[in-house]
């Protein structure tokens, strides 16, 4: 839950900026400031450009946060006059100004030594959106490590024609997130870069566990020691991982599959289907040391990995037609926290910015900002906040909104 106590009046920009306070907004207002300095050095005056306050980066970042919950691609509808237009926003900052602003919106300041990293222009905000997240929340035991939904295609398609979505780029890079698998919170954030970039590019992550590994091992870089146990896909399910994990003192339990899983060092026995199917429930055991490789069979051979269970435990599966199913405790475990994991994303993954830039920088600040905000929800909805004013995600949102945007006092309407 969340480490510090909110006040019963806090608002959501305050449960936002426990994510991303004034001191990083301000250093987004000195970074455009900057590269629009830069900018007409290079190619020569702008007449049309003043310098851009916190006042109008926090209503910049509402603009965009509203596509969340508009689902509308093009944050440019707002001054349309069309069917996503909004007068009330659009009333507070000119469209010129606000084109202005992204068109020089930065957050990082330019450094030639680190151009080789490709996320250099957007790192330093994960890094501190990342410590906002490790202070402001103390996660459940129970965790997993996957690749959360991200590019649900928008409810409505207002602006976009056909051909402009086909042409669309695809993503160049894969997010993925260690969460906590009671509350949904997002406890850390992996952003991979896929190799060659272009739409054509090879994914790198596609074929090789060992990056898998390397995902993995990141998201937990801030796990060591808490004897945490992570739920894992057949990606990233490893002998090697789980063992290096529990030097740490982090547990794993992780379904396996032999053609998506590093294998290695696992008995082969286990490995392959017998001629004849056992029957529905029995499963297969075999241990070494603290590790567990269990063969469960459901009208299917299913394989988990775990040392964070004992196989002795049983566990039971309850299928709405056929019933109760027996399993090892770890299996039960599995799939519970995995379907928790689907709620959440179910429920969250509407609310993602839907305006897509065209830099891969500004995608990942984006999605991170949606994340971020995901989160606040669900602190919020821990706190005693929450009991007065009783907002849905959606609403929350929408009050998230017209605070940056400055149509509303920050302390709540009664
Ligand atoms: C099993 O795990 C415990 C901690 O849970 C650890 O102390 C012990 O060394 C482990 N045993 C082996 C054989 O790895
Ligand atoms: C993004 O790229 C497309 C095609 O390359 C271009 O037409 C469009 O103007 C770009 N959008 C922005 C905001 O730069
Ligand atoms: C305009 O946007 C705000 C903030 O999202 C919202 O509260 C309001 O209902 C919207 N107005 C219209 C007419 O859509």
């Amino acid at each position: 839950g969340p480490t510090r106590k909110m006040p019963s009046s806090a608002s959501a920009v305050d449960f936002f900026q426990l994510f991303v306070p004034d001191n990083v907004l301000k250093n987004m207002v000195v970074q455009t400031n900057m590269y629009a300095k830069k900018f007409q050095e290079r190619f020569g005056s702008d007449g049309a450009w003043t310098e851009v306050t916190l006042a109008e980066m926090k209503a910049f970042l509402g603009y965009m946060i509203s596509t969340s919950i508009s689902h509308c691609e093009s944050v440019l509808s707002i001054w349309s006059g069309g069917f996503y237009s909004n007068r009330s926003l659009a009333l507070v900052m000119s469209q010129a100004r606000f084109e202005k602003i992204l068109k020089y919106f930065h957050v990082v300041a330019f450094r030639s030594s680190q151009s080789t990293h490709g996320l250099y222009k957007v790192q330093p905000f994960l890094d501190s959106l990342q410590h906002g997240f490790d202070t402001a929340f103390r996660p459940s035991q129970t965790q997993v490590l996957h690749e959360p939904l991200i590019d649900e295609d928008p409810v409505f398609i207002a602006t976009c024609t056909e051909r402009e979505l086909r042409k669309r780029k695809k993503r160049k890079f894969s997010l993925w997130v260690r969460q906590c698998s009671s509350t949904g919170f997002i406890i850390q954030i992996y952003v991979h870069l896929k190799e060659g970039g272009g739409p054509d590019g090879l994914d790198a992550l596609k074929n090789k566990p060992q990056l898998h590994g390397t995902v993995a091992r990141s998201l937990c870089r801030n796990a060591v020691g808490k004897n945490y146990i992570v739920f894992t896909g057949p990606s990233i399910t490893s002998l090697t991982l789980f063992e290096e994990f529990e030097k740490q003192g982090i547990y794993c339990c992780g379904l396996l599959s032999s053609r998506k899983s590093d294998c290695t060092g696992l008995p082969l026995s286990m490995l392959t289907n017998p001629a004849m199917p056992p029957a529905r429930g029995q499963y297969q055991i075999k241990m070494k040391g603290n590790m567990s490789l269990i063969c469960w069979y459901n009208k299917g051979h299913f394989r988990f990995l775990t040392n964070a269970y004992s196989p002795m435990q049983q566990g039971v599966i309850i299928k709405r037609k056929s019933g109760e199913v027996p399993c090892p405790l770890a299996v039960e475990a599995f799939a519970a926290h995995l379907s928790y994991i689907c709620r959440y994303d179910d429920k969250y993954s509407k609310y993602f910015i839907s305006h897509k830039p065209n830099k891969t920088w500004q995608q990942v600040f984006w999605f991170a900002i949606s994340i971020a905000i995901n989160n606040a929800y669900i602190l919020y909805k821990m706190s005693d906040a929450y009991h007065v004013t009783r907002y849905s995600r959606a609403q929350f949102g929408e009050r998230l909104v017209r605070e940056l945007v400055g149509l509303e006092d920050t302390a709540p309407a009664h």
